[in-house]
C-alpha cells in the first residue's frame, strides 16, 4: 500500500491588505496582456521559500520538526517588494514577478534553511540560485512582455511588509486553479518594530 501524499511546499505569506495593494496596484499590467496570462489571484500571493512536490504525508511532522530547528533564533525582517520583472527574459517570458529589494537576503537565508531541512525527508536539493520573487502571472504559452516603462498605478506606494513565519502550505489543484491551505506555522523570533514614522516632539 503507498502511503498518502499531498503536494506541498514553504512560503512567507504577505498580510492580505498588501495581497490586495499588490493585486491592485498590477490593474494596468492585467489590462494590457489580458489573457495571454493566468493572474495569481490576491488570495494566492506568496514567496515561495522552497517547493516540496508530492510528499507523503507521514514525512511532514519530521519536517516541521527539522525546519524549526533550522530556523531557531532567525528574527522577523521587513520586506520590500522591488520591481516587476519578466522572466527569464522580455522576449520570451513565461513568468511576471515582483523582485525583493530589503529583505532578499534574510529569505535567501530562509531558503538555504529549508532546503537543508526538507533534504533530511528526501526531497531533492534546490539546484538553482535563490531569488526572491512573488510571482503574480504566468504565461499561457512564452511571450514578449516589455515591462520597461510599466508603471504601477499611482496610488500602489511602497509595497512592504513584516515576514514574521514561515507557513507550511498545502496545494490543491482542481479544475478552477490552485488553493492553498495552511498546514503549519513556524514563527520567526519577534523583534521589537519602531513605528514607521515617529510624531514630531513640537
Ligand atoms: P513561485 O511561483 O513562487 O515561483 C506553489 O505551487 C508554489 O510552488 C508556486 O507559487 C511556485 O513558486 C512553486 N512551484 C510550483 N511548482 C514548482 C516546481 N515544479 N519547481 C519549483 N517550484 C515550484
Amino acid at each position: 500500500m503507498s502511503a498518502e501524499k499531498l503536494r506541498a511546499f514553504l512560503a512567507v505569506d504577505l498580510p492580505s491588505s498588501v495581497r490586495t495593494q499588490v493585486f491592485q496596484s498590477i490593474a494596468p499590467l492585467r489590462e494590457r496582456l489580458d489573457r495571454k496570462v493566468r493572474w495569481v489571484p490576491a488570495d494566492n500571493l506568496h514567496l515561495t521559500l522552497k517547493y516540496l512536490g508530492d510528499v507523503e504525508h507521514e514525512r511532514l511532522p519530521r519536517l516541521l520538526e527539522l525546519s524549526t530547528a533550522r530556523l531557531a533564533g532567525l528574527p522577523a525582517f521587513e520586506t520590500v517588494l522591488g520591481g516587476l520583472a519578466a522572466v527569464p527574459n522580455a522576449r520570451s517570458t513565461r513568468v511576471i514577478w515582483f523582485d525583493v529589494g530589503a529583505g532578499s537576503r534574510e529569505l535567501a537565508r530562509l531558503a538555504r534553511k529549508l532546503d537543508a531541512a526538507a533534504s533530511k525527508i528526501d526531497v531533492p536539493r534546490e539546484r538553482r540560485v535563490f531569488r526572491a520573487h512573488l510571482t503574480v502571472g504566468r504565461l499561457r504559452e512564452p511571450a514578449e512582455v516589455p515591462l520597461a516603462g510599466f508603471v504601477l498605478r499611482e496610488d500602489a506606494g511602497r509595497l512592504s511588509f513584516w515576514a514574521r513565519e514561515v507557513v507550511l502550505y498545502e496545494s490543491r489543484l482542481s479544475s478552477t486553479g490552485s488553493t492553498y491551505v495552511p498546514l503549519a506555522h513556524l514563527p520567526l523570533r519577534e523583534v521589537e518594530t519602531l513605528p514607521n514614522q515617529l510624531a514630531p516632539e513640537i
